[in-house]
């Protein structure tokens, strides 16, 4: 099993992605500075494992803090505001700090502050084992789902399906989301191959996922995202199957950039094409796609191709790191509560609740 990143003894420990898969860097800090900035340089990315990695980056500022109890409210917003401000789209972030806020407002009064750094420390603990269990809920849920809407041709033969991006280990520090339904489907027997879409212009698709893909001996092509409808319009696809990063009350889902695109080719080719995501990357407060905070990056990271200058450095850039996928492109969406079809609105309101 990858160990994508684990907190031991106060040090935070975590496999440093931007060098996979030619090289594994493991990183060790106790600064939650370094660690903020992991996540900023996609060091640590991908949205359950950037809430793992925000619980504890929220610990080691607390293991740093020497003031007194009075000082220490001004000392937690400022390093719960630092850790906010990291990245602005996958919504896991925001829903591990305010479990560290909720923990703080109950207790805070009555605690000391080792009692109450304690607290905070299970609770990031939890939010980790939380994640992996998520994984394994959504490969059951979404198995299910592949084998009642996929049945006919499974009767005749094994599928062949598109994902983008990485969402498995590496992603959220279990087996995946998206790509944890298909290594459970792939033990299932239902799967011939993989199409991982090369995700420009970090490719976390050829790097990562494929990098996965061969420790699982899973059978797999690279491709790159352009080439998604093509191979939909020659029959080589059976269905679509992706993260999310936020996914909006009514079912719009923010993911990488690229991710509209193979839907709506899908859609147009017929083909169902689904999100995996836990539960703590609904966010209910947002009604449509909209309204998803999109984060833009870096002009250099289209310019230079893992800093080989490819572009002239004046060249002007958009680069978006994610897109939004409109509900009606999307078959159904997978959860670690269960699989949701349709009726966005409703259902994801439930699962909440
Ligand atoms: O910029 P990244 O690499 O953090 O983007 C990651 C994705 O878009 C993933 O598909 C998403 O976070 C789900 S990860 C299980």
């Amino acid at each position: 099993m990858i160990d994508a990143i684990s907190f031991t003894n106060g040090t935070l420990r975590y496999l440093d992605q931007r060098f996979l898969p030619l090289q594994e860097n493991y990183v060790e800090t106790r600064s939650h500075s370094e660690a903020i900035d992991a996540i900023k340089t996609l060091a640590v990315r991908g949205a359950p494992l950037i809430g793992v990695a925000a619980g504890y980056t929220v610990i080691l500022g607390l293991q740093s803090y020497n003031g007194t109890k009075e000082e220490f409210p001004a000392y937690f917003d400022n390093l719960i505001a630092d850790v906010e401000a990291s990245r602005p789209t996958a919504v896991n972030l925001f829903f591990a700090t305010a479990r560290m806020k909720e923990v703080y407002d109950r207790h805070f009064e009555q605690d000391s502050l080792d009692t109450l750094f304690n607290r905070m420390r299970d609770t990031a603990t939890g939010i980790h084992d939380d994640e992996i269990a998520n994984c394994d809920a959504m490969a059951r849920h979404g198995v299910e789902l592949i084998r009642r809407d996929l049945g006919d041709t499974l009767a005749k033969r094994k599928l062949t399906v598109l994902t983008h991006c990485n969402t498995g280990t590496l992603a959220t520090g279990g087996s995946g989301t998206a790509l944890g339904v298909i290594k459970h489907a792939w033990k299932e027997g239902l799967i011939e191959k993989v199409i991982t879409a090369e995700s420009r212009p970090l490719l976390q698709g050829l790097r990562l996922t494929a990098w996965e893909l061969e420790q699982e001996n899973i059978p797999f092509y690279s491709i790159s995202d352009s080439s998604s409808a093509f191979l939909m319009q020659k029959g080589m696809i059976d269905f679509g199957i992706v993260g999310a990063d936020r996914i909006a009350a009514n079912g719009d889902t923010a993911n990488k950039i690229g991710t509209c695109a193979h839907a709506i080719s899908a859609h147009y080719h017929k083909i169902p094409f689904y999100i995996a995501a836990p539960v703590s990357t609904i966010d209910i407060t947002i009604r449509n796609g909209d309204e998803i905070p999109i984060e833009e990056r870096n002009a250099d990271e289209l310019r230079t191709i893992f800093g080989t200058q490819v572009a002239t450095p004046t060249t002007p850039v958009i680069n978006y790191a994610f897109d939004v996928t409109p509900n009606r492109f999307i078959r159904g969406i997978v959860t670690d509560k269960k699989a949701v079809v349709g009726d966005y609105d409703q259902q994801l309101k439930q699962l909440i609740d």
